[in-house]
């Protein structure tokens, strides 16, 4: 049995003190973790210091919503792996729909990050997911196909093992409109099928592929009941100490 990842990605929410009563708020609702089921939290760069002071004790786990791939230098406005190291951070997500659409980033920076993040010992949660457009276009799979593609290259499978991969929909970011679980279902099975075309089906059942997307408390449990969900990366949703530990508890 794979273990059961919600993460939340916080995105540009919570100044700092929001975000002391936020993760307050979350250590209390999720003292102790049901089996089988990790929490992680990805509050914004600037929070991330006290975050890891606060959770000292907690089982609930740090992470990064993005990272740039130098070590250090004139990188003005970037954050390298050693820095999130250093605020106690295990994870960082890498190309959410949000940087790729915002800040034009491609399947090759991304995949770029993602070695970084892996030889320093990070965990990468690699975003895809088509839009809308693609959706309606019946070229998901072939979307979906090129980005895992391109955002694995040369990533050996001992790397992948670890690596979390999430799904989320464009459109389904942020609308309310979530995807039904057989329409995420059909996605995760399609990229955990890649997986194993490229590393070999023992390596792609030990990888955790993450559903994202309009995750609530109401939809998540049935969501990640699919065989190949394996969590949730919740937006809206894990702003409020209550709808985030709900979707946690759900995952066990
Ligand atoms: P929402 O849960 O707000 O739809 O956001 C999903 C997301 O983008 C998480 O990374």
């Amino acid at each position: 049995m794979r273990t059961k990842v919600i993460a939340g990605n916080w995105k540009m929410n919570k100044d700092l003190s929001e975000s002391a009563e936020l993760i307050n708020g979350l250590k209390s609702k999720l003292a102790t973790m049901p089996n089988g089921v990790k929490a992680i939290v990805c509050p914004p760069f600037v929070s991330l210091a006290l975050a890891k002071e606060l959770l000292k004790g907690s089982p609930i786990e740090l992470g990064a919503q993005n990272m740039y791939f130098e070590d250090e230098g004139a990188f003005t406005g970037e954050v390298s792996a050693k820095m999130l190291k250093s605020v106690g951070c295990k994870y960082v997500i890498l190309g959410h729909s949000e940087r790729r659409q915002y800040f034009k980033e491609s399947d090759e920076f991304i995949n770029t990050k993602a070695k970084k993040t892996l030889a320093s010992g990070l965990i990468p949660i690699i975003c895809v997911g088509e839009t809308l457009q693609e959706r309606e276009k019946n070229i998901t799979n072939q979307v979906v196909t090129t980005q895992v593609a391109g955002c694995l290259k040369g990533i050996s499978a001992f790397d992948i093992e670890k690596s979390i991969i999430a799904y989320e929909p464009v459109w389904a970011i942020g609308t309310g409109k979530v995807a039904t679980p057989q329409q995420a279902q059909d996605v995760h099975k399609l990229i955990r099928g890649l997986i194993a075309q490229l590393y070999g089906p023992a390596t792609a059942e030990k990888v955790v592929i993450q559903y994202g997307g309009s995750v609530k408390p109401d939809n998540a449990k049935e969501l990640m009941h699919q065989p190949d969900i394996d969590g949730a990366l919740v937006g809206g949703a894990c702003l409020k100490a209550d709808s985030f530990a709900a979707i946690v508890l759900a995952a066990a």
